[in-house]
């Protein structure tokens, strides 16, 4: 069974992403982290981010491998690399290249292929995967999100402020609502989530039931 997650950055896709599939004993698939592989490995290689046939020809070399929680490219190690500020900038531009997007859709589709999973991102629902059998469009309202953002960074000590935050976010949402070919988003059989209000758990435990009144189950 497929289940598709898609949603803005910062509605705690991720998170809610990976407990669900270890909940359920499925894999988990983490699609903005293969787009932030290939802008990690087209800076460290010096290829061009303007020109989309050559992002395309790395992206169709690399080897985006999942080692648990770890992000491999060609077997280095990348999993905080990738979280960058450079790599997350550009992340949206490598996103941007709608050859990439046919080399990434094509490789999602190979690991899906078979098994249960949980699949993480922008366009599952609507372009990867939409005979998938459970898509949720997971989301908050933005001034949630950023508060959340906002808690995350000034815990790490960064000083900034929330409307910053808002603004960078509106930003990068309406970067990824707008893209030509691949753009955030809920397919017209998702099922929305709106998580304001809601702790980790009861977001959790809400996506657990959708996919057990979809039928599927866990592993056993
Ligand atoms: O979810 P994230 O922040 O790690 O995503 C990184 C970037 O990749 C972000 O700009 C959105 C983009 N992305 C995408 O276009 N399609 C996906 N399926 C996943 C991410």
């Amino acid at each position: 069974m497929i289940v598709t997650l898609d949603g803005p950055a910062g509605a705690g896709k991720s998170t809610a992403a990976k407990a669900l599939a270890r909940q359920l004993g499925w894999r988990y698939l983490d699609t903005g982290a293969m787009y932030r592989g290939v802008a990690w490995a087209a800076l460290t290689r010096n290829v061009c981010l303007e020109e989309d046939s050559e992002l395309a020809n790395l992206a169709s070399r690399l080897e985006l491998r999942f080692d648990a929680d770890r992000v491999l490219v060609d077997g280095t190690d990348v999993t905080a690399e990738i979280r960058t500020q450079e790599v997350t900038a550009a992340t949206r531009r490598v996103a941007d290249a709608a050859a990439v997007r046919e080399v990434m859709v094509h490789q999602q589709r190979r690991i899906a292929d078979g098994c249960d999973i949980v699949t993480e991102g922008r366009d599952q629902g609507t372009v990867v995967f939409p005979q998938a059998e459970l898509k949720v469009f997971l989301t908050a309202s933005p001034r949630e999100r950023a508060r959340r953002r906002y808690l995350e960074r000034t815990a790490c000590g960064d000083v900034v402020s929330l409307e910053a935050i808002l603004a960078t976010q509106q930003a990068r949402d309406d970067a990824d609502a707008t893209r030509p070919v691949g753009a955030m988003r809920a397919a017209d059989d998702a099922v929305l989530v709106e998580t304001d209000g809601m702790d980790h758990q009861q977001v959790v435990d809400a996506l657990v039931q959708l996919v057990v009144s979809r039928g599927g189950k866990a592993c056993p």
